[in-house]
């Protein structure tokens, strides 16, 4: 996990080569040079296989996405800027599969998290309910719950382009119509973009810990988030969280406790639900030998 402060997200997502799908905390793209764009020498090219480079490549330094074609590099821009983020802006490494799956499925399952308008979840998601899932990584574990419950839609929010790319390849792999994906800071969505009352649920599973202490202000599940992330809630709808981080467990617990408008669904932590499916961090942590905890709360009428 990374520790470091963060730094202004200037992300230029660039491809790379097709094994590549893990998310590489700090992988840097090509800069751009000092002549101005460069298109991509012979041996990038080749690197990037037959589809991809025969599909329009960016030249060195320009967005891989040109707008509307895939997710914005900084989609909120100054119109949104927030001076703590709870993620570590940082150049992300695209495989082509995963360019190729936001090219074409991003106009239709995406949405830039621009703060600007509200999103009608009943016609993005064709009537079903919405569960939000913030920070789902590379997004096995989304797909899994999307595939185990068609009639829940799942929207799932993160920063991480390849993750995104990953998530809507998965998708369309299994045949999934539930599936619809945000690019953007969750804190943005929840307050600009939701309308009150209109999520049935809320998971967040293992989110950044920040573990140092100075970087305790830049973990999601603060009395100030929790407390938007509630108005979003219909009443019923639940709460998921889970961390493999105790000290980030125990102020899950205190925070989630102290908010008025949400009930444990349990004494304190809760067993490890069946449904929740073991995620790529969860895996990680577990080698380490950390502990899992589950938090399950529920919105008040
Ligand atoms: C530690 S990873 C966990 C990924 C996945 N849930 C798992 O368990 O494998 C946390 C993820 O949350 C995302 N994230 C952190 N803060 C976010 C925010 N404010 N809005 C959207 N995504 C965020 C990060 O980009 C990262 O992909």
């Amino acid at each position: 996990m990374s520790e470091n402060p963060a730094t202004p997200e200037t992300h230029v997502a660039q491809p790379e080569a097709p094994e590549a799908d893990g998310m590489e905390a700090g992988a840097q793209a090509p800069a751009a040079t000092a002549t101005g764009p460069q298109p991509p020498t012979a041996q990038e090219a080749a690197r990037l296989g037959a589809t991809a480079a025969s599909a329009a490549v960016p030249r060195r330094g320009e967005p891989m996405f040109p707008d509307g074609t895939g997710p914005a590099a900084d989609p909120a821009g100054s119109h949104h800027e927030r001076r703590i983020r709870s993620f570590q802006p940082r150049r992300s490494r695209v495989s082509p599969s995963q360019a190729d799956a936001l090219r074409r499925l991003w106009p239709k399952w995406g949405r830039d998290i621009d703060g600007l308008s509200r999103i009608d979840l009943d016609a993005f998601f064709e009537g079903r309910p919405v569960v939000l899932e913030i920070g789902f990584g590379m997004g096995e574990a989304t797909a899994q719950m999307a595939a185990a419950d068609p009639d829940t839609g799942i929207l799932g929010c993160d920063v991480h382009t390849p993750g995104q790319g990953n998530l809507l390849g998965l998708a369309e792999r299994n045949g999934l119509s539930n599936i619809r994906v945000a690019n953007g800071d969750a804190i943005i969505l929840l307050r600009e973009m939701l309308a009150p009352a209109s999520l049935a649920g809320l998971r967040v599973f293992f989110p950044d810990p920040w573990p140092k202490k100075r970087h305790h202000k830049r973990r999601l599940i603060q009395p100030e988030f929790v407390a938007l992330a509630s108005t979003r809630l219909a009443p019923g709808a639940l709460v998921h969280c889970a961390t493999d981080w105790e000290p980030y467990a125990e102020q899950m617990l205190e925070v989630l406790s102290a908010e008025p408008t949400l009930e444990n669904l349990h004494p304190s932590y809760a067993p490890r639900p069946d449904f929740r499916p073991l995620t790529k961090f969860e895996g990680q942590g577990l080698d380490k030998g950390h502990v899992v905890h589950d938090l399950i709360f529920r919105r008040r009428g």
